[in-house]
């Protein structure tokens, strides 16, 4: 179904990674532990993960009920073992300071004033990837923070930070998204030493002092309704109040955003039948001067579905929560403290909803398949109370950034003969994953111009 190449076969690099998964996240994307067997592993199931007992729920009601319940179950950044890295703002807010903050903030992240920003994600994108280096294989994990950390700066926090702190922020990722992992998951057990403690507090620094820049460099949109200047005006120009939400604005926009386009480059390099679909549609799309709202996600299907099987294959793979006190969930007693965990990475994996669920297949999220598939039931950005409220910030920086990578650059897997790891992070990234972003030749059409004038080099490479 997918082949784009004539040649009748599954287009895969010669070259292809291995990927392994370690055996905690093995457990909780495997569909034969799971998914495949939903029906006997009951609407909840308990698991063991570690020296962690669980509780799953696998029942689509329950799920919501238990994602939608802050009252019983507790949001994983409100936990006090993360005080050091929430501080004051909203992730570790609860019940009306939370819902206040966030009703503060959502004018300016909703969809109609974000998706009006495409022509401003593809120029951000092409001057952030003119910095890609094109001579030698890169670090993708390292390359895409970078890549995101500057869009999300610059389009949806309107600002711009130098290029040395912004390079030290995409380093600092891995290690601030591993350290919060570990100080969660470990927090039962405090004498348990979380490793890089203090590695993890370099990287806290790293990300103040970017918060700090992104702060003093704002430019407010003429309307002042754009996000940071709300902030600021809620706290009455007080840094030290507005820097905690921007700050954790900064991280979360980072780490999910930046592990779906460093697993759609893992895609891309497997698949270059599909790199030249995404291509094809990017040169139509992303080369006009046409209005700015003449680039958005519903007008680049095949990057969009591209994205959508990527967050199905690749996604945030289980949420967690913990009781507040002892309850059910369904029949099921669960203790006081007990996790509880929601398994979107193997229910996206279910064959029951999915044909061929192991095959990376976007062509399944076509407008023309049958039957029609849900990008909603994939859940990508959650749900209830905590659901993203970067969602709509990232249905339009994820399918542009996607389709400036590849109107740019051929991605091709280095033989570096490494095993691709999946890292246990807040968001796992393919650890290890090393490509070669060569320059597309020839050259991308400029905008404006004319299809069939593709000779010309690219207004900003
Ligand atoms: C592909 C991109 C993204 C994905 C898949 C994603 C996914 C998610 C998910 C699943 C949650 C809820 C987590 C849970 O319930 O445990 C969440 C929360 C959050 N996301 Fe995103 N996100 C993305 C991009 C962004 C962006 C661009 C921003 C900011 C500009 C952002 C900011 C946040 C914040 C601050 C929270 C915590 C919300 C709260 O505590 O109320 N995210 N995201």
């Amino acid at each position: 179904m997918t082949d784009e190449t004539g040649t009748g076969q599954c287009p895969l690099s010669r070259e292809e990674p291995r990927v392994a998964h370690s055996r905690t996240l093995r457990f909780w994307l495997d569909p034969a532990n799971i998914a495949v067997r939903l029906g006997q592993a009951g609407p909840v199931a308990r698991t063991k993960a570690g020296p962690a007992v669980a509780f799953q729920v696998n029942d689509p009601s329950l799920l919501r009920k238990v994602g939608g319940g802050e009252d019983t179950f507790q949001f994983w950044t409100a936990d006090p073992s993360l005080r050091d890295f929430t501080g004051n703002g909203f992730p570790g807010a609860e019940g009306q300071a939370h819902r206040d903050r966030r009703a503060l903030m959502k004018p300016a992240l909703a969809a109609p004033r974000l998706t009006a920003l495409g022509r401003s994600v593809r120029d951000s994108a092409d001057g952030l990837l003119a910095g890609l280096p094109a001579d030698r294989p890169v670090d993708i994990p390292y390359e895409m923070s970078r890549l995101v950390a500057g869009l999300v700066i610059e389009s949806v926090l309107n600002s711009d930070i130098s290029p040395d702190t912004l390079a030290e922020l995409a380093r600092a990722r891995s290690v601030l998204s591993a350290g919060v992992f570990w100080k969660y998951a470990l927090a039962p057990w405090p004498w348990v030493p979380v490793p890089r403690r203090r590695a993890f507090r370099r990287a806290l620094a790293t990300l103040n002092e970017a918060a700090r820049e992104v702060y003093a460099r704002h430019r407010p949109d003429a309307d002042g309704s754009d996000v940071v200047s709300l902030l600021k005006r809620a706290s009455d120009d007080r840094p030290d109040v507005a820097l905690h939400d921007l700050r954790a604005l900064l991280f979360a926009g980072i780490e999910a955003t930046s592990s779906t386009l460093a697993w759609a480059c893992y895609e891309l390099g497997r698949h270059p039948g599909h790199q030249a679909a995404v291509r094809a549609e990017a040169d139509a799309v992303l080369a006009t001067d046409a209005p700015a709202d003449a680039i958005r996600p519903g007008l680049m299907p095949r990057s969009a579905g591209f994205v959508r099987e990527v967050t199905r294959l690749h996604g945030i793979p289980f949420l967690v929560r913990r009781a507040r006190h002892a309850t059910y969930v369904g029949d099921q007693p669960v203790p006081a403290g007990a996790l509880v965990t929601l398994p979107l990475g193997a229910l996206r994996r279910d064959p029951a909803r999915y044909a061929r669920p192991e095959e990376f297949d976007p062509l399944r999220w076509s407008p023309e398949a049958r039957p029609p598939l849900s990008p909603a039931a994939l859940l990508p950005y959650g749900l209830g109370p905590r659901y993203c409220p970067g969602a709509a910030a990232s249905d339009i920086l994820v399918p542009v950034a996607l389709a400036s990578l590849v109107r740019s650059r051929t991605l091709r897997t280095a033989s570096t003969g490494r095993t691709v790891r999946v890292s246990l992070d807040l968001t796992p990234m393919p650890k290890g994953l090393t490509m070669v972003a060569a320059p597309r030749e020839p050259h991308p059409p400029a905008p404006g111009r004319p299809r069939h004038e593709q000779a010309a080099p690219a207004r900003r490479h």
